[in-house]
C-alpha cells in the first residue's frame, strides 16, 4: 500500500469535540440544549445497531437524545402525527426518520413532513432545493462528510475532476452538487455507464457509492488519485473453517490503495464521519433556531 490513508475515525472524534464545545457553550450562554430525534420504524437489525449509535454520541456531546421507537405495522397516518408532534415541539431541533421506511409507508410523504429547519438529514425537498441552487441548506450527512475529508486532505478542490459513482438522492446526487460547488468538474457515473473504468480513469477525485462490495478496482484508478469509499458492505462467514462476516467497501483495498494517493478505509473512514456530521447539523439547525 502506498496510498495515504484518510481516517475518518480520527477526523470524526476531532467534528465531534468541536460540537461539543459548542454545545457547552450554547448551554452557559443561553440556556438551551440541542435536542436530536431519531425516528426507527420496524426492528431491522442495522438500522437498530445505528440509531443505538446516534443516540449514544448525541449524549457524548453533550445534546439530548429522544429515541422513537415504533412498531412495523404502524400507519402512516400515526408516523404523521408524531412527526407533527416533533416539529412543534420547542426543545427538539433536530428530527431524523432512519430509512429504509417498511414498505406500506411513502418515505417521501414522510420525509417531507418534516419541518425543513429540522431535517437533519437534508432530505427534504425544500433542502435539495436549496442545495442544489448553491443556497444555504441542510446538507444530507454523508456526502458531508466526504466533502470534509477531501478538503481537508486538498485544501482547495477547484478545478480538480471528480467522478461520483451511484446516483442515489442520500449520496450519489447531493455529493456531485457539493463537488460542483467547490469548483470541481463532475461526473455521475452508474450502472448503465458506458466504460466505466475508463470513465474512472479520468478522476482526480473518486466517491465511489454503488452498495457493492470491492467493485473498483485498482486498475481504474489515476496514478496519485483520492478514493472516498462510502460503501458499507457486510461479506458473509465461510460456511466452513475459520472467520466471521466482515465489511468491506465498495473499492477494492488492497489493489486500489497501491495506485491511489490517499483512500478511505472500511471500515473506519465515512462511516464515523456521518454520524459527526449529524450532531454537527442538529447543532446548526439548533443555532439557527434560536436566530
Ligand atoms: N439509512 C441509512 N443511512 C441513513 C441516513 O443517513 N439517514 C437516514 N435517515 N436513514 C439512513
Amino acid at each position: 500500500m502506498s496510498a495515504t490513508l484518510i481516517d475518518g475515525k480520527v477526523f470524526a472524534a476531532s467534528v465531534r469535540d468541536k460540537v461539543a464545545i459548542h454545545v457547552a457553550r450554547l448551554k452557559e450562554a443561553m440556556g438551551v440544549t440541542p435536542g436530536l430525534a431519531v425516528v426507527l420504524v420496524g426492528d431491522d437489525p442495522a438500522s437498530e445497531v445505528y440509531v443505538r449509535s446516534k443516540g449514544k454520541m448525541t449524549v457524548e456531546v453533550g445534546m439530548n437524545s429522544y429515541e422513537h421507537k415504533l412498531s412495523a405495522e404502524t400507519s402512516e397516518a400515526d408516523l404523521l402525527a408524531l412527526i407533527e408532534a416533533l416539529n412543534a415541539d420547542k426543545d427538539v431541533h433536530g428530527i431524523l426518520v432512519q430509512l429504509p421506511l417498511p414498505g406500506h409507508l411513502n418515505e417521501a410523504l414522510v420525509i417531507n413532513a418534516i419541518d425543513p429547519a429540522k431535517d437533519v438529514d437534508g432530505f427534504h425537498i425544500s433542502n435539495v432545493g436549496l442545495l442544489g441552487t448553491g443556497q444555504k441548506a441542510m446538507v444530507p450527512c454523508t456526502p458531508l462528510g466526504c466533502l470534509m475529508m477531501l478538503r481537508d486532505h486538498h485544501g482547495s478542490l477547484s478545478g480538480l475532476n471528480a467522478v461520483v459513482i451511484g446516483r442515489s438522492n442520500i449520496v450519489g446526487k447531493p455529493m456531485a452538487q457539493l463537488l460542483l460547488g467547490d469548483s470541481c468538474t463532475v461526473t455521475i457515473a452508474h450502472s448503465r455507464t458506458k466504460d466505466l473504468p475508463e470513465v474512472v480513469r479520468r478522476a482526480d477525485i473518486v466517491v465511489a457509492a454503488v452498495g457493492r462490495a470491492n467493485f473498483v478496482q485498482g486498475d481504474w484508478i489515476k496514478p496519485g488519485a483520492t478514493v472516498i469509499d462510502v460503501g458499507i458492505n457486510r461479506i458473509p462467514a465461510p460456511e466452513k473453517g475459520e472467520g466471521k462476516s466482515r465489511l468491506v467497501g465498495d473499492v477494492d483495498f488492497a489493489s486500489a490503495s497501491d495506485v491511489a494517493g490517499a483512500i478511505t478505509p472500511v471500515p473506519g473512514g465515512v462511516g464515523p464521519m456521518t454520524i459527526a456530521c449529524l450532531l454537527a447539523n442538529t447543532l446548526t439547525a439548533c443555532c439557527r433556531s434560536h436566530g
